[in-house]
């Protein structure tokens, strides 16, 4: 996919900066395949008419999303004890009093959410393209069709399964750039009182923490309360909630419904005078992250270079999908990092997209503590801080990038 029209809305937008050329966030690779990788320029607007972050070059979704999809949400605790929360409020706040009622999630990976939901015998379906996740959430228990949904797969769906009551969908709406098609689908597939609940990484924080790795080839979008308001609109739908979460270094929870159904919280309508303050619309307010971003590039390279000048060993924490990002904008090398540590099987023994960086096995990391380990996965801190004592109680310090770049 490439546009220059806004992806929401169809007004033209051009992009205000590059992060220039990135290859896929999660293409984990090994060496035969270091001559085929793929690259796109990656480069984002902000659309001043309604507000939607976005990139205007997007890998095609089978390439991102297939058999061989390399992240599992199961991975990190504190999000399996999240899942299980959102499952908990949906079953007993949503969906409390209605009969035999069905909630289809789109993107439920391994089934970190809907396995709550199989557990106490709750009517579900799972839409996840990614054929090896959809796998390991068949074997929790939980009903899933490996495919991605838009429009038909909706139609598919009230054939086989009726009209839902919730649509729940987290870390994956920001991935979709047919989103026309997805809200079409939402639409018929929803009964009349039915919600929609979603959440991704939030606009708000990425600016103000300069979280730059949210951008990556999956996140086609970054939403803010604006944005996505403007977009549902269209269809006859409104944000009548809106919650902050701190998954993913900062979130937003969004509640959605058919318009004048439900009556619209104070916390939405406060978001949103939030996002005016902040001139979420302004081509300024872009400009002003370009600055940050390439500062924090800079920093970051400087210190990493520094180290490298002193022989210190530097070793990369969490293979995640946003450290790609990182990786590549900062121009990092296994001159800069030994190795990046990581608990998925499937991209141990691989290489990290773009710059070839050896992925090991969390055992590496631990058998020889290095001097530093560069956070990539800082949204996990406080879990990763206190599995981590020895390592700093042995003088080990860690490299921040988020929200400054720090030794600490
Ligand atoms: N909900 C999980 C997984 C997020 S990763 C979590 O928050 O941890 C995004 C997931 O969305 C991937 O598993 C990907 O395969 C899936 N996905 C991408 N496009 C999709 C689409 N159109 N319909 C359904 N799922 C999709
Ligand atoms: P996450 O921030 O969810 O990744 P992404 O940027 O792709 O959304 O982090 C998940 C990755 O981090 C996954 O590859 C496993 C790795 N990880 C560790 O290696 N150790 C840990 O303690 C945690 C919590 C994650």
């Amino acid at each position: 996919m490439k546009t220059n029209i806004c992806l929401a809305c169809d007004a033209p937008v051009s992009s205000f900066m590059s992060f220039g050329p990135q290859p896929l966030a999660n293409g984990f690779l090994t060496p035969d395949q270091f001559d085929r990788e793929y690259f796109f320029e990656m480069k984002v607007a902000s659309c001043a008419k309604c507000g939607m972050f976005q990139l205007l070059e997007q890998p095609d979704r089978e390439q991102m999303f297939n058999q061989n999809y390399a992240f599992f949400s199961g991975t990190s605790r504190g999000m399996a004890m999240h899942f299980e929360q959102l499952a908990n409020d949906v079953m007993q706040h949503v969906l409390k009093g209605t009969n035999d009622p069905l909630a289809v999630e789109i993107g439920c990976n391994d089934g970190i959410m809907l396995k709550h939901f199989a557990k106490a015998g709750v009517r579900h379906l799972g839409v996840e393209p990614s054929a090896n996740v959809a796998a390991v959430a068949k074997s929790n228990g939980v009903n899933v069709v490996s495919r991605f949904f838009d429009e038909a797969c909706a139609e598919d769906i009230i054939r086989q399964y009726g009209q839902a009551d919730v649509f729940l969908a987290a870390n994956v709406m920001c991935h979709i750039p047919y989103m026309h098609s997805i809200i079409k689908g939402i639409q018929k597939l929803l009964k009349p009182e039915g919600v929609v609940i979603f959440e991704d990484p939030y606009l708000g924080d990425v600016l103000e923490f300069t979280s730059y790795d949210q951008v990556y080839d999956e996140h086609v979008f970054l939403f803010s309360v604006t944005s996505v308001n403007n977009l549902f609109a269209k269809y006859g739908m409104e944000v009548y909630d809106a919650q902050p979460q701190e998954t993913h270094g900062g979130s937003m929870r969004y509640f959605i419904c058919r318009r004048g159904r439900r009556p619209m919280t104070k916390a939405v309508l406060a978001q949103m005078d939030k996002e005016k303050a902040w001139n979420i619309l302004s081509p300024a307010t872009y400009e002003r992250f370009r600055r940050n971003c390439e500062k924090s590039r800079d920093d970051l390279k400087s210190i990493l270079e520094n180290l490298r000048k002193k022989g210190k060993r530097v070793i990369g924490y969490a293979a995640t999908s946003k450290s790609t990002t990182i990786i590549n904008y900062c121009g990092l090398t296994t001159d800069h990092i030994e190795f990046i540590s990581d608990t998925t099987p499937i991209k141990q023994g691989k290489f990290s997209p773009g710059k070839h960086i050896p992925v090991k096995a969390y055992e590496e990391f631990q058998k020889k503590y290095p001097d530093y380990a560069l956070l990539f996965a800082y949204n996990h801190s406080k879990e990763i801080m206190a599995k981590e004592k020895d390592f700093m109680g042995r003088g080990g310090q860690w490299i921040m990038y988020v929200p400054q770049v720090k030794i600490q």
